[in-house]
């Protein structure tokens, strides 16, 4: 008989209907009911079994975390909670589990501090929060491809070994298999990596911008989804040393083209997923509910997390300038209150406590901020007329922050070779992106979307270690 799926039985199982199914023993009370789970769906098949049928050291064998395999015919469920259940027939253990082994780990069947799973990053796929998490974390990559497949974009693979820093902000990881004990040195005493395994200088790419920028420039309209790497040593439950990042780019779009786009994608992701994970986003719905509960008012979540995502699907993003952003955080409250740590000036940065004040407590729904000071923005963004500010964009999210960046790209020649002579970047490293701006320039523009972010925006998990296997970390690059 072939397997079938826990899924497949609960949401088509027919009464009187023999099967067999494979899975791991999630709980098994008062020696007759047992739950099995096959990862198809957070929802457990009950099978029950007549204990007496077998031998004691056979019944021992179903314990929590064992693997399973259960013949048996569906009958209408007598307890309440479940439809129908399978009535055992036969049962073979596939693996056992020690229960003394299990009680020191996360399968045990209850309640475990996140850190706590974190630590056991291995077996945590195994409970029905991080079912429910990766279940939603591959439903929301898949809504990505066919978001842009439907529409007629090419998905590109950009390289993750490169030579160029897309940002500019030096934070990278070195790529290089140079004998790191006694490295050959150049006449000035310093590495020469003219020598190393590429001949120059490399490393793991922080971003596919660039090299989706040449691919937008014949193929109109593309994107990238792949791995990056920062080493920022930002210590926070938002930032990772390793995440995934979307970056769609597309020829003859302006700056606002670009805000429409992010902001039809994101809206498409959340409704994807309410419509395809109902029952684990009900499940995370329902557990920070709970979570709540037990917490201070001031420090619960205003809307339960399906409300979060019906809101966004619902209601425009706030589109706002940053000199018009400066002006509201200056006009407000918590500035006037010296509640701010950070300065709020025309010319500096916002600080993620100016970006949650704008988010959660003025706007109260995401917000698109644009045309920031070309000072602190990457040197590709295109100059506005005012010489000052450029075509960026940030989409700050309630409870993430920054979840989207962006911008129209320079698609001058001129003013292009200039800002890289200004950021102090070799031209002779970006030949080839300014080559794009020689042969057929055309106003483009694109974004990055941080695919963690989005997952926590999605799941209502609060450290983006908790949506992504295995979380690489200052100090941490366990499994
Ligand atoms: O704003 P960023 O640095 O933009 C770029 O890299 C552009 N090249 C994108 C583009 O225009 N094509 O990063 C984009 C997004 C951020 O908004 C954030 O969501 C996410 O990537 N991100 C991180 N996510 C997790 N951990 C980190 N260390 C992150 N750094 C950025
Ligand atoms: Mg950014």
């Amino acid at each position: 008989m072939s397997r079938t799926e826990v899924k497949t039985v609960l949401a088509e199982g027919k009464v009187g209907e023999k099967i067999l199914v494979k899975g791991w023993v999630k709980a098994f009370r008062s020696r007759r009911f047992i739950q099995i789970n096959d990862g198809s769906t957070i929802n457990n098949l009950q099978a029950v079994i007549d204990f007496e049928k077998y031998e004691e050291e056979e019944i021992t064998r179903i314990s929590t975390a064992a693997a399973i395999a259960v013949e048996g015919t569906i009958v209408e469920s007598k307890g309440s909670g479940q439809a129908i259940e399978l009535e055992v027939e036969s049962f073979t253990i596939l693996g056992d589990a020690d229960s003394e082994e299990v009680s020191k780990t996360v399968m045990q069947p209850k309640k475990h501090n996140l850190e706590f799973l974190r630590e056991q990053a291995h077996l945590r796929f195994r409970t029905n929060l991080f079912g429910a998490v990766f279940r939603i974390r591959h439903a929301t990559s898949y809504a990505i491809h066919k978001y842009f497949n439907d529409r007629g974009y090419y998905y590109i693979h950009t390289p993750i070994i490169t030579g160029s820093d897309a940002e500019g902000a030096g934070e990278m990881f070195r790529v290089s298999n140079l004998d790191a004990k006694n490295p050959p040195l150049n006449d000035e005493g310093e590495v020469d990596f003219s020598q190393d395994f590429f001949g120059k200088e490399t490393n793991l790419t922080v971003s596919g911008q660039l090299e989706a920028e040449l691919a937008a420039m014949a193929l109109g309209k593309v994107y990238t989804f792949g791995p990056t790497f920062r080493a920022e040593n930002s210590n926070t439950a938002r930032h990772l040393a390793e995440f995934w990042m979307i970056e769609p780019e597309v020829a003859f779009n302006d700056l606002n083209d670009n805000m429409d786009l992010a902001e039809d994608f994101l809206k498409y992701i959340c409704s994807y997923v309410m419509e395809h994970n109902a029952d684990d986003l009900n499940f995370l719905n329902e557990r920070e509910k709970k979570e709540d509960s037990q917490k201070p008012t001031a420090e619960r979540n205003e809307l339960c997390l399906v409300d979060r995502l019906k809101f966004v699907v619902e209601n425009g993003f706030e589109r706002i300038t940053y000199t018009e952003a400066i002006d509201i955080l200056r006009n407000s409250k918590p500035f006037k209150k010296k509640k701010f740590k950070f300065p709020v000036e025309w010319g500096t940065d916002l600080q993620s406590e100016h970006e949650r004040f704008l988010v959660e407590k003025h706007f109260k729904k995401p917000v698109i901020i644009t045309d920031y000071p070309a000072s602190f923005k990457a040197f590709y963004m295109r100059l506005n007329e005012d010489e000052k500010t450029v075509g960026a964009m940030d989409i700050l999210f309630p409870g993430i922050g920054e979840i989207v960046g962006g911008s129209q790209r320079e698609e001058r020649y001129d003013i292009l070779k200039k800002k890289i002579a200004e950021f102090n970047i070799p031209e002779e490293e970006l030949d080839w992106y300014l080559d794009t701006r020689k042969f057929g320039t055309a106003p483009h523009a694109g974004f990055g979307l941080g695919f963690e972010r989005m997952v926590m925006f999605v799941t209502g998990m609060t450290n983006i270690r908790d949506v992504i296997p295995f979380p690489r970390t200052p100090g941490k690059a366990e499994f």
